[in-house]
């Protein structure tokens, strides 16, 4: 960034078009020394009766932005930063909404001195976007070298690696692959696709604010990357600026705690730290929290407003169930508390409805629970012992005994593939002794032998002392893989009543999908098993969560080609039509069905009702009352249907485009 900046008068002109009311134009030279970042500690030390974290009591207040506005350095843009219900904000006085978010190249893009600015007050946050892959091709970013590409390269299925830069993303495809991490290049270009135009490296809350009040008054597109993560693409957008909230990783264990709704131990998390930090910190103080099954997945980001499906759902329900408080940082630039106390309705809404949608979350306390036993345990069934007749006979009984397995509390992570076989990594029974677990699953393992079923992996089942352990020994050793743009995913609930009253339907179902050569990872998941007591279900969590007992992700398929526009086009198309209508058909949002918002296909048809279910109005009028302007915009989130990205012909939603109304 330039230490010194001189602007001219056409600058100003540019400035004008935006309806700032009156900016003064008197050239001045901006010396970096001139303005310090913009924050400052505040007196408050506690809210939802937790300690601020040290990155939350460093604020933007009133006092600051009187600073930005008398300093001579800043005061001419002052404007762009102050909070909307400052007075010497621009908002009421605002023309008609633009009908796109100001995109770079247009005329009311913010001028080079004013980026400057917004740096300085940032403390030398912001990153111009570099793409992940750049170092692979001859482009703006300067030379291809091969050294760094190749590193680059073993590492782009790396979800720390990923997670560790400030705008990658795990599924290419919704950048636009404009930038391709690959070795051979030779052909193709680097552009920065549908990455933001820049990136901030959040370290406090000031900085949050400050770019919500910039994105805001300048109408600039806004997201939000934690670790990059979303199936959807949400974390990326052209020419957005991005909150990369990554870095904000203070744990606080409460073991006291008393806050609204609740006393008992809790944890209290920053938006950067990931399921791995957060079970470690648990286990560690000797308690147990509710998470994703993948430890490189954000913890107060994507993972808890759009739910979190996690391994003790069967005994605790959703892990947004769980959920204390959020400090959040909302369209006005104002940090809020956010709890059934206060601000309840986007309490009620930051727990199911979604990501990127509401506000930006700070930080999230949520419930600790005793440390437990597990036991957890994996298998195989398939052909290389058993006739086809008999593969299909043992895995009947496992569907026949499948409400059983998940009234004991029991979850699962098993993949159908169509060679046959039904590969089960991992059974995980939270609260379970070894004794306890044997008795749920004997049935059918002695259904097996006695039909002289074999397996080709044998059922190995091991008593753990804590989630933890269990959880290291299962899914935490596992590398998921990432960085893949050979198919697009997709999801469905299925609700207890199609294994009661649809059942022959369900399973002819299951028998089908796979038969016809397609996949799916199924997992026991009966969230619904939680009593009330124990899970705070008064929250936006997709209603089918409620019925569900059989979650199952799916994909378009995986050995065709995903590779150009007209190829994607034509698996997203078979992909909705053929792989999940007939899942959508049989698990109705009426009848207790609908699809997960966090691991779906982003081509879902009515994707409010699957997504949201019957909450999606509700919804709406709580992000229209905190989000007027869509200051937040995420693709399939609340409101977004008042939006679209202009990607052109690229086959499926990218986020490399405009972002205009409809
Ligand atoms: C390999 C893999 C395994 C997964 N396993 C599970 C699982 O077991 N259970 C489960 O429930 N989900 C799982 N998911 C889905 C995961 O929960 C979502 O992808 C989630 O959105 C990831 O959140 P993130 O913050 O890490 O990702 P990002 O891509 O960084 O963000 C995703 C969305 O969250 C929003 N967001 C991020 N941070 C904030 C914030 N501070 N405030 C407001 N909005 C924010 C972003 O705007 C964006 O819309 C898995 C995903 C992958 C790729
Ligand atoms: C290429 O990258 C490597 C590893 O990051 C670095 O050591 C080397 O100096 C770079 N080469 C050039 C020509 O920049
Ligand atoms: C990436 O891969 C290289 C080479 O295999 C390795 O040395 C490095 O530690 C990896 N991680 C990062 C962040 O580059
Ligand atoms: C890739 O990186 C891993 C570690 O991340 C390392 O073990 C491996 O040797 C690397 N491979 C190459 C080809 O550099
Ligand atoms: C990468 O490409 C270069 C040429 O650009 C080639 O020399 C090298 O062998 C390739 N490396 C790999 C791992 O394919
Ligand atoms: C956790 O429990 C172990 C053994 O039960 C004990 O040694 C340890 O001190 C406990 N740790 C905390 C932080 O309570
Ligand atoms: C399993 O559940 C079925 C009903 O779904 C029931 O008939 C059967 O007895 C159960 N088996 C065991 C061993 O509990
Ligand atoms: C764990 O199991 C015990 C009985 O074995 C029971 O009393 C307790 O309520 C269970 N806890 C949960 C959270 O289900
Ligand atoms: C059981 O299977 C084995 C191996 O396929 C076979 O040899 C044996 O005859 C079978 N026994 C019965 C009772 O079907
Ligand atoms: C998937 O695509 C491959 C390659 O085109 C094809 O051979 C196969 O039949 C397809 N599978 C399904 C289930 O459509």
């Amino acid at each position: 960034m330039a230490v010194t900046c001189f602007f001219s008068r056409a600058a100003i002109s540019a400035c004008l078009l935006l309806a700032l009311p009156v900016i003064h134009a008197q050239s001045s030279t901006i010396a970096s020394t001139d303005i310090e970042p913009a924050a400052t500690a505040v007196a408050e030390t506690e809210a939802a009766g937790a300690p601020l974290q040290t990155a939350e009591i460093q604020q933007l207040t009133d006092g600051v932005v009187d600073r930005i506005r008398s300093d001579e350095s800043t005061a001419e843009y002052a404007q762009y930063f102050a909070f909307e219900d400052s007075p010497i904000s621009t908002q009421g006085r605002r023309r008609a909404s633009p009908s796109c978010k100001t995109f770079p190249g247009d005329s009311n893009w913010p001028i080079d001195i004013v980026w400057d600015i917004f740096d300085l007050l940032l403390g030398k946050a912001l990153i111009p976007t570099k793409p992940v892959g750049a170092p692979c091709y001859d482009s703006q970013w300067g030379k291809k070298n091969a050294t760094k590409c190749a590193s680059i390269v073993n590492n782009s299925t790396n979800a720390n690696f990923l997670s560790d830069d400030p705008t990658a993303n795990y599924w290419p495809i919704f950048e636009g692959r404009t930038c391709t991490v690959k070795n051979d290049t030779t052909g193709s270009q680097c552009n920065i696709g549908g990455y933001p135009e820049y990136a901030i490296k959040v370290t406090n809350v000031a900085q949050i604010q400050l770019a919500i009040n910039f994105a805001r008054t300048a109408n600039l597109r806004l997201v939000i990357k934690n670790t990059g993560h979303c199936y959807l693409g949400k974390s990326l957008g052209a020419g957005a600026l991005s909150l990369w909230t990554h870095n904000l990783k203070e744990i606080d264990f409460l073991p006291n705690y008393k806050g609204p709704g609740y006393s008992g131990p809790a944890l209290k998390l920053a938006a950067g730290v990931s399921v791995r930090d957060v079970y470690e910190a648990a286990d560690k103080n000797n308690v147990t929290v509710l998470g994703a099954v993948s430890w490189s997945v954000g913890y107060a980001g994507g993972m808890i407003t759009g739910g979190g499906q996690n391994p003790l759902a069967g005994i605790y329900g959703m892990a947004a169930d769980h959920v204390v408080a959020f400090q959040i940082v909302t369209a006005d630039g104002r940090l809020r508390t956010v709890s059934e106390s206060e601000n309840a309705d986007l309490f009620w809404a930051l727990r199911g409805g979604g990501g990127g949608t509401f506000g930006v979350i700070v930080s999230v306390i949520i419930r600790a629970h005793p440390k437990m036993n597990v036991v957890t345990a994996k298998w195989t069934l398939d052909t290389s012992n058993n006739n086809v007749d008999q593969y299909w006979l043992g895995v009947r009984k496992f569907y026949d005994e499948f409400l059983n397995w998940t009234d004991a509390g029991l979850y699962s992570f098993y993949i159908m593939w169509p060679t046959p076989q039904l590969n089960m990594a991992y059974m995980f029974a939270p609260n379970h002794t070894l004794e306890s677990y044997t008795k749920v699953v004997k049935p059918f393992f002695d259904y097996l032998e006695a039909n002289n079923i074999s397996l080709s992996a044998p059922h190995v089942a091991t008593p753990h002392t804590s989630f933890y352990s269990a959880y290291q020994a299962t899914w935490g050793a596992n590398n998921f893989p990432v960085g893949v743009d050979t198919s697009l995913p997709a999801n469905r609930l299925v609700p207890r009543r199609n294994f009661v009253e649809k059942y022959e339907e369900t399973y002819a179902l299951i028998k089908s999908h796979v038969s016809s050569g397609k996949h799916f990872l199924g997992y026991h998941n009966a969230p619904s098993n939680a009593p009330k007591t124990i899970a705070n279900q008064d929250n936006a969590v997709h209603p089918a969560w409620r019925e569900t007992v059989f979650f199952l992700v799916t994909s378009s398929n995986r050995t065709a080609d995903h590779s150009t526009p007209t190829a994607l086009a034509a698996r997203n198309k078979q992909l909705q039509e053929e792989i999940l209508q007939p899942w959508r058909d049989i698990t109705p949002v009426s009848e207790g069905g609908g699809a997960y918002l966090n691991e779906a296909s982003v081509g879902e048809l009515d994707w409010q009702e699957s997504f949201y279910g019957g909450y999606y109005p509700k919804l709406s009028e709580i992000k229209s009352k905190w989000d007027p302007n869509d200051v937040f915009y995420a693709v399939t989130a609340v409101g977004s249907e008042r939006w679209e990205v202009q990607d052109g012909e690229q086959g499926v939603q990218t986020q490399n485009g405009k972002l205009c109304r409809v």
